[in-house]
């Protein structure tokens, strides 16, 4: 695998792929990898030439300074990883390769951006769209893979993508959960073993909500999820939305995909999880 730690060299290194006639799939990430992101990655391989991950703890989407010191940074982890995989090329740049000291400007993609995680991290998806456009000008990617396990995100990006008629294909790949249910994520680590069986309080309650979806008014499942939740020891709900996958405006009769999404902190790390629950 090439690493590359300045645009310059990558995109000299991109130029005679892309001079080749090669299609370049992309796979943004913060690192600490884990099976989630290798499945973004071999579906890239599927699809494309040439794969380009890059890993980048962006400070931008942070609101809080001490989730961003507390980020795990597994570099030397992550490279094996990714070399295991058959990964064509990492970018791996610092802080000042991708911002200008005391760099001022964000896009405004619309209202999505203020709810769920939004209004819970206020300017976090300023901060994605921030880096995520830098990063789409440097790779200029054919295709770019994110996961639903942050349905947001994708629906914010895919929206970044459409206004600024971005040049690239977005794909959404499933959920890689644990054997037990949880939903993998770099943040799993920061759980002691009781907050683990406790966190697994999100996707059971999820499963319960897909179940008996055609069965119960959104409004009960609502209810009962957040009951659920609530219940359950070191556990703190942030969110529990049944919303239209689209808009993620809480869900109605027009809604053509709805999804539940939830949002809680366990212990001391907070997390994230959904279930789409009808096409
Ligand atoms: P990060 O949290 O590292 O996630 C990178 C990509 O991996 C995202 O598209 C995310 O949805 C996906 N992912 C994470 N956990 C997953 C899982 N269990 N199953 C499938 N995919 C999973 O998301 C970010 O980084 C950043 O916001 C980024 C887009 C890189 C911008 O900084």
């Amino acid at each position: 695998m090439k690493v590359f730690t300045t645009k310059k060299e990558l995109q000299q290194h991109l130029l005679q792929i892309k001079n080749a006639k090669k299609s370049i799939g992309f796979v943004p990430t913060m690192g600490a990898l884990h099976q989630g992101h290798i499945s973004l990655i071999e579906q890239a391989q599927q699809g494309n030439d040439v794969v380009v991950c890059s890993i980048f703890v962006n400070p931008t989407q942070f609101n809080d300074p001490k989730d961003l010191e507390k980020y795990p940074r597994t570099v030397d982890a992550d490279i094996a990883m990714l070399e295991q995989v058959n990964c064509d090329v990492l970018f791996n740049p610092p802080v000042s390769e991708i911002y200008d000291d005391n760099e001022q400007w964000h896009l405004e993609i619309g209202p999505m951006e203020q709810l769920l995680e939004g209004k819970s991290r206020p300017g976090h998806y300023q901060g994605v769209t921030q880096v995520v456009a830098k990063l789409f000008n440097i790779v200029n990617p054919d295709t770019a893979y994110f996961g639903q396990k942050d349905y947001q995100q994708f629906s914010i990006i895919s929206k970044m993508v459409e206004l600024l008629i971005m040049p690239v294909k977005l794909v959404m790949c499933p959920i890689k959960r644990e054997a037990d249910g949880l939903a993998m994520s770099s943040r799993n680590i920061h759980l002691t073993t009781t907050d683990r069986q406790h966190a697994l309080v999100l996707s059971k309650t999820l499963n319960w909500v897909k179940e008996n979806f055609d069965i119960a008014k959104i409004s009960q499942l609502t209810h009962e999820a957040e009951l659920t939740i609530g219940a359950e020891e070191g556990v703190e709900l942030d969110y529990f939305e049944i919303a239209d996958g689209k808009t993620l405006l809480p869900a109605d009769g027009h809604s053509s995909i709805i999804v539940a999404l939830v949002a809680a902190k366990v212990g001391k790390t907070r997390l994230i999880d959904n279930v789409i629950l009808s096409r």
